[in-house]
């Protein structure tokens, strides 16, 4: 059965005391997971050894980190590499977010780097992809995604790819309330598992989870997640607090 993943992504919200309480609340309320089922907390890099502690003997329950940088080491005053991740007990790492796209410059090429390092680190990858508005209006969302994936991800093997999960995010629904249809969702995540099985073939195309982003909430979880090819979400805004993250954890569950 392909894995099933819901992943909070804190983005820069909530001190470390405040995180603190979260993840207790959170771990305190967590339903009986599938064995198919991974939770993961992925917070600003200064609380991630307060959530692996937090999380400490909880199997299913993995920590996670929004960022990595491309180059390995070195010179890059402020930055986090992948080996510092893995040395800090990171089993995730989200990679080419849309926030980072456009706000830091990152470009298909650094992500790309990025990809690399994080899986000669032991890392598991969260690899974002989405078009803006205008692309959707335009109906080419398809062909930007797809060269999105292209330029990020496909030139690892299919090896490698078993250590990636891909998350679709388009840019319209994130933090805006207005979350993608279920048609929307089914129709993309169907689209990008065959550019996967164009790319690798079947066994990779069928056992990558694909996981859907953007104003995702308990009340909207399970109609998302009963969708063929969605396999989980990541989850901003609803992620901070512990009801609704609980909420959007159970229709994975119940999927
Ligand atoms: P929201 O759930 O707040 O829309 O954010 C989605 C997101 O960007 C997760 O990475």
């Amino acid at each position: 059965m392909r894995r099933q993943i819901v992943a909070a992504n804190w983005k820069m919200n909530l001190t470390l005391q405040e995180g603190e309480v979260l993840v207790k609340e959170i771990c305190g309320g967590m339903p009986a997971l599938a064995p198919h089922n991974t939770v993961v907390i992925a917070p600003p890099f200064t609380h991630i050894a307060m959530v692996s502690a937090g999380i400490a003997g909880k199997e299913q329950v993995a920590s996670g980190a929004q960022n990595c940088h491309h180059e390995a080491a070195g010179a890059y005053t402020g930055e986090v590499s992948a080996a510092m991740l893995n040395s800090a007990g990171v089993a995730y790492v989200i990679i080419g977010h849309s926030e980072r796209r456009q706000y830091c410059g990152e470009t298909d090429a650094m992500l790309a780097e990025k990809v690399n390092l994080a899986l000669a680190n032991g890392l598991e990858v969260i690899f974002c992809c989405g078009e803006p508005l205008e692309v959707r209006d335009e109906q080419t969302q398809n062909q930007y995604v797809e060269a999105q994936l292209k330029a990020g991800l496909y030139h690892l093997t299919a090896e490698q790819m078993k250590h990636v999960v891909i998350a679709y995010e388009p840019i319209w629904a994130i933090g805006t309330g207005r979350t993608a249809s279920t048609e929307q969702a089914q129709d993309m995540h169907a689209h990008i598992r065959q550019t996967l099985n164009a790319a690798y073939g079947d066994a990779t195309a069928t056992a990558t989870p694909i996981l859907y982003g953007g104003s995702c909430k308990p009340s909207n979880a399970a109609e998302l997640f009963g969708c063929a090819d969605v396999d989980g979400g990541l989850i901003g805004g609803a992620s901070l607090k512990a009801a609704e993250f609980l909420g959007i954890i159970s229709a994975m569950v119940g999927k």
